[in-house]
């Protein structure tokens, strides 16, 4: 009997945990891109953005890879030689689930590598492209 109550704790707190998982601030995030204009996101365009060689910013960063890793599972470090933790959700599970962080880093490296802010739908790709990896 005691254990069926064990058992049965155990269970709601896994499916709070699961529905956390569904709607946490990742989703808040993504949500607030949709509602300033992002479609559908789309984690191959995001891929391409990781990997795309933009050349429109500053001259010495022309990629995202610039500073952060060759792939998103790979450390990355800035321009002063300061460690970058990886940019994929599975190795730094942290990763866009602050909205200011976010907001912060995307304006001043979209305007460093490719010379103007992203879109909301860029931000949503990317970041979903980075839930995948
Ligand atoms: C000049 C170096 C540099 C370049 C180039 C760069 N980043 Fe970053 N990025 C950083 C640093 C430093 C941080 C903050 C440290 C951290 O999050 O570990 C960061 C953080 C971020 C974050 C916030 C992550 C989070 O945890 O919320 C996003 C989003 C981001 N970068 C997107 C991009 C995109 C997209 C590109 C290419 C268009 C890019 N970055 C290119 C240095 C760079």
């Amino acid at each position: 009997m005691k254990n069926a109550k064990l058992f049965l704790i155990a269970a709601s707190v896994l499916a709070v945990m699961a529905t956390g998982a569904n709607a946490g601030p990742r989703e808040d995030i993504i949500a607030n891109f949709t509602a300033q204009g992002a479609g559908a996101p789309n984690p191959a365009a995001g891929q391409a953005m990781y990997n795309a060689n933009y050349a429109t910013g500053k001259p010495d960063t022309p990629k995202c890879q610039s500073c952060h890793g060759a792939t998103p599972q790979d450390s990355g470090e800035t321009r002063t030689g300061k460690h970058i933790d990886p940019m994929a959700v599975s190795k730094t599970p942290d990763r866009y689930t602050d909205p200011e962080k976010v907001d912060k880093w995307f304006l001043r490296n979209c305007q460093g590598v490719i010379g103007r802010e992203c879109t909301a739908q860029e931000k949503v790709d990317f970041i979903s492209f980075m839930m995948t990896q």
